[in-house]
């Protein structure tokens, strides 16, 4: 039994030196095809070295286009600089604090965060936002006594604070008000600064900014590009050198992974794939990566990358899908029409579906029209297709295509909804 442990643990070393250079929390030492964008974010918050408050930043582009690695890189860069006694002459003092808006999303919580973030409560400053001993901690205050408390601090100890929001566009409640509230600050201080360093992979988040919000949130904006195949390989193979054996993948390999994620310019399902791959050589004891384990390890990677999106998706969204991959699975009640394509389904049949499945769960079905709103969302984030039919097959119907095998999608809603094999 341990000669065997033993003995999968050494096999395992022979692909992977180190995995977790291939997580996505890793910063790489370098960021290859980022330089422009880096030394131009590095120009921006430079701007903090000499006391001034950095002009706020915000930066979109393409899920996996590098967005949080890079910011991430310039500000540790920036910490490190601040750090050492030598450079820092001016003697200023920056504090960076990052949040994802996905878990701190109204202003609240982000004020919380703020105040209660570990570089905000070091003992070189005058007065933190904990010291305060006479009450009870932050935990019961409002925003006003929160923002109140942070305007002290940053006045206090001429603090310059540097807030990363990624994901803003997952800021559910009054987004304006918090971008407005924390550059407000600034107009109420002589000393120290706040600026903002928003990111977005929604094209459409600026749209939803009031005017003001706006121009304020983007006195800085830059749009991160897709990387293209060749980026990605260059990307790889950084990662490959530092966190694989030598000589344990194909060049072909690398690239097929760069030429699939290049569909997306997405980095991140590069790494996935690279990772992926790796597992499964690994796992089939082999020494070496080839191009079939890398079709192999795209397959695994979209059956999580599914599941994971449709394991979020709202409940009522979760069980028309449910009724779509049922009915598509039987390969659809009007099969025998010649007009409607193998696999195609009609919008009532799957409306009716899903009214049944609603009242198996004990949970009521809703309207018609919100039913077509939530084909449209599913259809947006690429579930289903959606044709209109043919003149003469029914009115206003809807044909709906399911974009993944129905076998799968049903049990992973299955298993997210909590439901037994009963339910058709
Ligand atoms: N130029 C690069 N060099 C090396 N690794 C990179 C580069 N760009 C991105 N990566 C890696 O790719 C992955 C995704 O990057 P990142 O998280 O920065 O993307 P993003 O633009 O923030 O995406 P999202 O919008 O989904 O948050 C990370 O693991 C990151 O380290
Ligand atoms: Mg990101």
């Amino acid at each position: 039994m341990v000669d065997d442990l033993f003995e999968k643990e050494l096999q395992e070393r022979r692909i992977f030196k180190n995995i977790s250079i291939l997580s996505p929390h890793y910063v790489p030492v370098e960021l290859p095809h980022r330089e422009n964008e880096i030394r131009d974010l590095t120009r921006i918050v430079a701007t903090v070295l000499r006391n001034e408050k950095p002009n706020n930043v915000f930066i979109y582009g393409k899920t996996g286009t590098g967005k949080t690695v890079s910011v991430k890189y310039v500000l540790k860069k920036l910490e490190e600089f601040v750090q050492n006694p030598k450079k820092n002459s001016n003697k200023v003092i920056v504090r960076v604090v990052y949040m994802n808006c996905k878990i701190r999303n109204s202003k609240y919580q982000i004020l919380l965060k703020i105040l209660e973030s570990e570089t905000l409560n070091t003992k070189e400053l005058k007065s933190t936002p904990l010291s305060n001993r006479s009450d009870k901690g932050l935990k019961g205050m409002d925003p006003a006594d929160l923002y109140e408390r942070l305007l002290k601090v940053i006045q206090d100890n001429g603090l310059n604070i540097i807030v990363v929001l990624d994901e803003i566009d997952m800021i559910t409640k009054g987004m304006n008000d918090v971008v407005y509230l924390l550059t407000r600050i600034n107009d109420e201080i002589n000393s120290g600064s706040l600026s903002i360093i928003g990111l977005s992979n929604d094209i459409r988040f600026k749209k939803r900014l009031d005017p003001r919000s706006k121009s304020t949130l983007c006195e800085e904006e830059r749009l991160f590009r897709p990387y293209n195949a060749m980026e990605l390989k260059s990307i790889l193979k950084q990662r490959v050198a530092a966190g694989f054996q030598k000589r344990t993948i194909d060049d072909s390999a690398i690239s097929r992974i760069a030429a699939f994620a290049a569909q997306d310019g997405d980095a991140r399902y590069a790494l996935k794939l690279l990772q992926k791959a790796g597992e499964i050589a690994q796992d089939s004891g082999r020494e070496r990566v080839d191009d079939g384990d890398v079709g192999e390890a795209k397959n695994a990677v979209e059956k999580d990358i599914m599941a994971e999106a449709i394991s979020t998706l709202p409940e009522h969204q979760q069980i028309v899908m449910y009724s779509i991959a049922a009915l598509a699975s039987q390969g659809g009640i009007y099969k025998r029409l010649s007009r409607v394509r193998n696999g195609d389904l009609f919008s009532g049949e799957v409306y009716e579906a899903y009214e049944s499945n609603c009242n198996s769960l004990n949970r009521s079905p809703r309207t018609m029209r919100q039913f077509s709103d939530y084909l449209n969302e599913l259809e947006m984030l690429g579930m289903i297709t959606l044709r209109a039919s043919g003149k003469g097959v029914r009115g206003t119907t809807r044909l709906i295509r399911l974009g993944y095998p129905p076998r799968e999608i049903k049990s992973i809603i299955r298993d997210s909804l909590g439901l037994g094999s009963t339910t058709s």
